[in-house]
């Protein structure tokens, strides 16, 4: 029987009690499947920076690196300046993890969750393919004259020919294999950005060559936002750049449903990936059983096909999709009709 070592970073906020739903799910799909795991916890997040003044340990990576697969709540602390966790844990482990794909699938379970009018399930459905260990979040830049009236800031986008091409032939591949409708679609700023896109532009048409069998199309980031909310049924698979992704996948969150239901892998595909829940720590909701569990969830049946437990993981996810379907009023935190704890409880019943 396989036996998987997963690592559990609760983190923040609500964190740790959307992914405990997530461990009570992922206990009964063990028994059901058949595979055998053991859950690591460590504490790295707000209250441990607060208490020990060190955002992560120097034994964190190397340990993370001896796991099958990392499962992660949320990263943020109300009494923590804004980018010290978000930079110091969060990017920092996709970046050391060289997790180089984000991969978000954008998937309407149900049409009463949606906000935009007359659109189903049928339309929505598509996966962004985030670049996650480059471009603008590699952090490069200066002031000049820092202070002054003369001052200058710099932040510079940064792609190399090597993680473009890589995290393109990941588009290309899962185009292949779970595409839909066998389509590609890079959304850039090939317009305006003429250095980064045009690289990003070259080497898709020539990866593009080797997979006669998907059709490539190219949208503008600003028209894609746009195709989000008027034709969203145009999109099978999208690939785009890091800080792109990270803006158009907020979007195709809400057309979903909300944070309450997406979710996302960080992944290194000849190494250690990460799952999450994409919407935050949500502080204010924190320890008062009313939070959506369904995100962390869904993140665990990703973390689960990832391994390689494809029954399970698709198990999971269609547990999910009955319990948002025949008992939830709504996907958002206290309004569910159902506590944190009961909606776990029901998607362990459906599995
Ligand atoms: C995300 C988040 C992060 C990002 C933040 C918290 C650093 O918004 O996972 O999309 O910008 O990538
Ligand atoms: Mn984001």
């Amino acid at each position: 029987m396989k036996n998987y070592k997963i690592a559990v970073i609760g983190g923040d906020g609500t964190g740790p009690e959307v992914v405990k739903e997530g461990l009570k799910v992922l206990a009964a799909a063990s028994q059901k499947f058949g595979f055998k795991y053991h859950a690591h916890e460590y504490d790295f997040g707000g209250a441990r920076y607060l208490r020990t003044k060190e955002v992560l340990p120097e034994s964190a990576v190397p340990d993370l690196k001896t796991f099958d697969a990392i499962y992660l709540g949320a990263i943020g602390h109300p009494d923590v300046k804004p980018g010290i966790l978000e930079k110091g844990i969060l990017l920092r482990l996709r970046f050391d993890l060289d997790q180089y794909i984000n991969l978000r699938p954008v998937e309407l379970y149900d049409e009463r969750f949606c906000p935009l009018k007359d659109k189903k399930p049928a339309d929505i459905n598509f996966t962004v393919i985030r670049e996650n260990s480059e471009g603008l979040y590699k952090g490069l830049g200066e002031f000049q004259n820092k202070g002054t009236k003369d001052e200058v800031a710099i932040q510079v986008s940064h792609n190399t020919r090597k993680g473009v091409e890589r995290c393109i032939r990941y588009a290309f591949e899962y185009t292949r294999k779970y595409g839909k409708k066998k389509k590609l679609t890079m959304c850039g700023k090939t317009n305006v950005l003429t250095f980064a896109w045009d690289l990003w532009e070259r080497t898709f048409n020539e990866v593009a060559k080797e997979y006669s069998d998907i059709t490539t199309d190219y949208a503008h980031v600003d028209a894609t936002t746009m195709w989000f909310v008027k034709n969203p049924e145009w999109f099978d698979v999208i690939v785009t750049d890091n800080m792109f992704g990270d803006i158009i996948t907020d979007l195709g969150a809400m057309i979903q449903g909300g944070m309450g239901i997406a979710a996302g892998g960080n992944i290194n595909p000849e190494g250690v990936s990460m799952f999450e829940p994409i919407g935050g720590s949500a502080p204010k909701y924190t320890g008062k059983n009313v939070i959506n569990p369904l995100a962390a969830i869904a993140a665990g049946a990703m973390l689960l096909r990832q391994v390689g437990e494809t029954k399970a993981g698709d198990a999971i996810e269609n547990s999910v999709k009955t319990v948002l379907r025949t008992k939830l009023k709504d996907l958002a935190a206290g309004k569910m009709g159902y506590s944190t704890t009961e909606v776990g409880d029901l998607v362990v019943k459906h599995l």
